[in-house]
């Protein structure tokens, strides 16, 4: 071994761990995921050349070999109780008069937590190591997850600082609503069977035996309890959190100490409202008696403790009328039923559709025009159709009855035995053209503006398009002679489709529409592989060896690539100029721009916000007004604005002045 090899691997151990913590716990990165990985990949590398210096909590040991076999049973040391529920002030009123009777009327102090709406899990560390996670199970007895738990990446295998010798902290898994949205996209364009919502997804991520699933999942949690602790214990739920986020361990940054009644009701108030911005589902606001003294004084009842209470928020249903159930045929020619519904408001727009999955879940739910029923949603899903209102169905209901021809090309429909869904078996279906066209045109792939629903069928029907390539050959004659398209519209539609042949292989990966291949694969791939001539030599092995591809997506692509027919279709992009290569994704420091998102906020000092904006847009970049999911980076000036908070909240990457600079200057450098 080399002079300096442990010593190396134990530096790069301590700058990965605070790194990790830097990025999945604090939210506020100091290096670039390149940079993240450069470091990772090299230390993955020195332990695969000195295996004697592997250690079980090696941040490149999170996930471990082989599927286990099933899940051991542990029993809680504290029963993992649940809480009683309030639903509305006076409940919540009645709860603090209890707490008045029990240890006489003084001034209390409240913590209050957004109850996340997740899962329960405890978390044994010994000396600051992370040795079990246990689901709550029964509340007595759960099950041992420690393989899950160590895939969770903001969960630290070691904790900071001075840790007790014995430590057990209690939170909530949760799967945050956009990768819940990219899972579900991923299972549909799968042919599987979608997550009703986030806490299902996480529950069923957590009940899976392979641990390199929980990672590609992107479980998340926030802990909110110490259970047991060696030492002194902390005086007050405040000072718990406090202690938690000081081990490393992640606590959600929204909990406010209260100082009486009246400011846990604004806290509950101001949450329902904002509720909506928040990565992940709540249910509810978790309202503590702060001080720990009181809490030992006000004790449990046999399911929850006297000291604590929930506060749940209306859940958000609505009750509408099924006007119509249509039939849309999808990409890959699955027929789904969608009701159309009288529209109705619900958390925060107005629901018109709401879909029913496929033609067993309608017959499960017997839903059919005319009848009344409850729809429900969560965050920004799809909503769904929950159950029928039976009392007011109209006589005159009949069942609903699933086509048996396709409804855009007339095509037989087929149902393969023990399948869900039936499909249109036609590949030339104009439906099924026009909805590949209109992914391949989204603005998270190709970002073809201009080019939606009714020009995509009028362009089908008048058979110019036949597939994607089609639409790099059209021409401004052949625009205009489409009925109410003038001139304009066509040199605006054919500039944005010349525009879009420079995308690049990440949006172009996701943009063909292929099985398992969601946003993040495409990502995974256009990094690792940098241009489609490298995939499409890859074997089936090499694709599912970088780290977070599974072998379905694997497998999918690689047959993809080795179909004759879309290898035709990949010659006639390029043919037409349409670029498969990722740009900069040789150079890890210029992907720090290109086709990134990047939101401007505060005051620069040293320029001014169009010149930040024509830096960005030079390198490649894109410059947004608000922040969301989608942003990359966002630059943080003086006096910045709620932006910033956001950028926490969603975990977004936040560079100063001289971080944007510094951002600069290695692009330029690569
Ligand atoms: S404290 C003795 N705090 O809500 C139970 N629970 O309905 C102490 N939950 O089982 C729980 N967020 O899974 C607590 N900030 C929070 C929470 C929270 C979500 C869940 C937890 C618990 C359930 C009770």
């Amino acid at each position: 071994m080399k002079r300096g090899t442990k010593q190396r691997v134990e530096w790069l151990r301590a700058e990965i761990r605070r790194h990790e913590r830097l990025y999945y716990v604090l939210a506020a990165p100091e290096i670039s995921d390149q940079e993240y990985d450069a470091l990772e990949r090299e230390l993955r590398e020195l332990e695969a050349a000195h295996p004697e210096l592997v250690s079980p909590d090696s941040p490149t040991r999170r996930v471990g070999g082989e599927p286990a076999e099933g899940f051991a049973t542990f029993t809680h040391r504290v029963a993992m109780l649940s809480l009683d529920n309030t639903y509305n002030e006076d409940e919540l009123r009645d709860f603090q008069a209890r707490v008045f009777r029990l240890v006489g009327e003084r001034p209390l102090r409240y913590t209050a937590e957004l109850k996340i709406d997740g899962l329960s899990i405890s978390l044994h560390y010994e000396r600051g190591r992370l040795v079990r996670g246990v689901t709550r199970g029964d509340g007595v007895r759960g099950d041992d997850v420690t393989s899950n738990v160590r895939a969770i990446r903001s969960v630290p295998l070691l904790l900071q600082g001075e840790a007790p010798d014995e430590l057990e902290v209690r939170g909530e898994v949760y799967l945050p609503r956009s990768r819940f949205e990219a899972i579900n996209r991923e299972r549909e364009e799968a042919d599987e069977e979608a997550f009703a919502n986030p806490r299902n997804a996480a529950a069923g991520t957590m009940k899976t035996l392979d641990a390199r699933v929980v990672a590609r999942r992107g479980l998340d949690l926030f802990l909110y309890q110490i259970a047991q602790q060696t030492g002194a214990p902390a005086r007050g739920q405040w000072e718990a959190l406090d202690r938690l986020r000081g081990w490393g361990l992640r606590t959600n940054p929204t909990s406010r100490l209260c100082d009486g009644l009246e400011e846990v009701l604004a806290f509950c108030a101001e949450w329902q409202e904002k509720r909506d911005s928040l990565e992940y589902d709540i249910d509810g606001v978790v309202v503590k008696v702060d001080d720990a003294a009181l809490q030992a004084e006000l004790g449990f009842t046999s399911k929850s403790p006297r000291w604590a209470i929930a506060y749940k928020y209306p859940p958000r249903q609505a009750a509408t009328v099924v006007e119509s159930i249509v039939v849309q045929v999808g990409r890959t020619g699955r027929l789904t039923p969608v009701a159309n519904l009288r529209p109705v408001p619900l958390a925060g727009s107005t629901v018109a559709r709401a879909t029913l999955h496929n033609e067993e879940e309608v017959a499960r739910k017997d839903v059919r025009v005319g009848d009344t029923v409850l729809i429900e949603k969560g965050g920004d899903v799809i909503p769904k159709v929950v159950r029928v209102v039976p009392e007011k169905r109209p006589a005159a209901a009949r069942p609903w009855q699933a086509p048996t021809h396709c409804p855009a090309c007339g095509a037989e429909a087929v149902k393969p035995e023990g399948e869900a869904d039936r499909r249109c078996p036609n590949a030339a279906c104009p439906a099924q053209l026009e909805t590949r066209i209109l992914h391949f045109a989204r603005r998270d792939a190709m970002d073809i503006e201009g080019l939606g629903e009714a020009l995509v069928a009028q362009l089908a029907a008048a058979g110019l398009v036949r597939d994607v390539s089609d639409l790099y050959r059209l021409t401004a004659t052949q625009l205009v002679a489409l009925e109410r398209f003038g001139e304009k519209s066509a040199a605006n539609l054919i500039a944005q489709i010349e525009q879009s042949k420079g995308r690049g292989l990440r949006r172009l990966l996701f943009g063909l529409g292929i099985r398992f291949v969601g946003e993040r694969a495409a990502m995974l791939l256009s990094r690792h592989f940098c241009s489609l001539e490298a995939l499409a030599k890859a074997s089936v092995d090499e694709i599912d060896a970088i780290y977070e591809i599974g072998p379905a997506v694997a497998q999918s692509i690689h047959d993809w690539l080795a179909d004759p027919a879309s290898r035709s279709l990949v010659g006639r992009l390029e043919d037409c100029g349409v670029v498969t290569v990722e740009e900069g994704a040789a150079g890890p420091a210029s992907l720090a721009f290109q086709g990134q998102q990047f939101v401007l906020t505060g005051t620069l000092a040293g320029m001014t916000r169009d010149q930040a904006k024509a830096e960005i847009e030079r390198r490649g970049g894109r410059v947004t007004s608000s922040v969301s999911k989608k942003t990359s980076v966002v630059v943080v000036g003086a006096d910045p604005g709620s932006k910033a908070d956001r950028a926490a909240e969603l975990k977004l990457k936040v560079v100063d002045e001289a971080g944007f600079r510094a951002l600069i200057a290695e692009a330029d450098a690569s």
